[in-house]
């Protein structure tokens, strides 16, 4: 595993320090995976890219993370892309039109977190189904509106693997297949928001291209717990991927010599995959603490989340920022705590005696 950077805050000032020592503490950051430093190695990867004019096709450094890309998908082709969020809605925009309706769970990043893309990029409405950003086939089948003629049709579904709001939960295959079968049979676009696709890989031991099949657009981060430093591939067909190549330049994703970026992320699908093994049992080790401490889980962590539960929110926030720990609220009294490549295990442990230094405050 890469070492640990270390943040040194201020030497007077740290709330960790016992009185009259001085102590170098560090920061222990787990508001989210998308904040790792790149590695020296990927660094190296990144400076030594070959590049070109990607807007050309002509970055071979670009068209090898596709092709990689691709290939590990299952699918015929691939487009790199700047963000996760312009994955998810450069994979929608050709396939719906103004005043269809998007499916998607409960909290989705689509509907959450894009600012409101999906009305203002492409016009479309989103309405949410299920529980904890799962939902099946019959739910599906029941959002469709039968008349066009008079309701907004129904368009496109989205399903989030893992799914950020309910905790880095895993969809699971059966209930996207089931779902997948109800799209077919009411021909609507099926898209895999795969953001943090490969915890779900590394957490079931089911491939990235069984996870994939039953969709039409895939999009998954190489920015999250892969540790690059920006972008995202969409993978789908030959001719999917051609109209979603006009949407990416539509929203000002072409980039030119982008194979320095494209870099890191090959080297992050060639390093950083099974290590996401380290980031899960980090997550369950970080829950087992907080239990005994009292805390309520929100479920056994699947992945790189541990969600839980606490009682006054800015109180708590504030008592771990002054010890250095950074954990966000997702919702009032419900915070969710990140591991990821720059946490390691020895943090984990601090940031559990941390904590309990905070409980024993009479702060939870
Ligand atoms: C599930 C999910 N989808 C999409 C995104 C968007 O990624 P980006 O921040 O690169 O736009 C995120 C970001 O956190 C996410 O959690």
């Amino acid at each position: 595993m890469p070492a640990t950077p270390r943040v040194p805050r201020d030497l007077a000032e740290s709330a960790c320090r016992a009185p009259g020592t001085l102590r170098l503490v560090a920061v222990i950051d787990l508001r989210s995976d998308t904040l790792t430093q790149p590695t020296p190695a990927m660094r190296d990867a990144m400076a030594r890219a070959e590049v070109g004019d990607d807007v050309y096709g002509e970055d071979p450094t670009v068209n090898r993370l596709q092709e990689t890309a691709a290939r590990l998908l299952g699918k015929e082709a691939a487009l790199y892309v700047p963000s996760g969020t312009m994955g998810n809605q450069a994979s929608l925009h050709p396939f719906v039109r103004p005043g269809d309706v998007l499916l998607a769970g409960k909290g989705a990043h689509v509907l959450w977190y894009e600012s409101g893309a999906p009305a203002a990029l492409s016009g479309i409405q989103v309405e949410t189904l299920g529980h904890g950003g799962f939902f099946d086939g019959a739910e599906v089948r029941a959002a469709v509106r039968p008349d066009e003629s008079h309701y907004a049709p129904t368009r496109a579904v989205a399903v989030e693997n893992t799914h950020n709001r309910s905790g880095g939960r895993v969809f699971p295959l059966d209930r996207i297949k089931d779902v997948a079968a109800a799209a077919r049979e009411h021909g609507l676009h099926l898209h895999l928001d795969g953001a943090r696709l490969w915890n779900a890989v590394v957490a079931t031991g089911t491939p990235a291209d069984a996870w994939a099949a039953p969709f039409d657009t895939v999009t998954f981060c190489l920015s999250k717990g892969l540790g690059a430093p920006v972008g995202s591939v969409i993978c789908a067909t030959r001719e999917a991927i051609r109209r979603i190549h006009r949407a990416r330049k539509m929203l000002g994703g072409g980039m030119r010599q982008a194979g320095v970026l494209a870099a890191a992320g090959l080297h992050a699908l060639e390093h950083h995959v099974e290590r996401l093994a380290h980031d899960h049992a980090n997550a369950r080790r970080l829950a087992e603490g907080l239990a005994e401490l009292g805390f309520a889980i929100e479920g056994a962590p699947e992945t790189n989340m541990v969600m839980f539960r606490v009682e006054d929110t800015a109180g708590f926030r504030e008592a771990l920022r002054s010890r250095d720990l950074y954990v966000n609220p997702m919702d009032p009294g419900r915070f969710r705590a990140v591991t990821h490549l720059d946490v390691s295990a020895d943090d984990i442990e601090d940031a559990i005696d941390r904590i309990g230094r905070i409980v024993k405050e009479g702060i939870r």
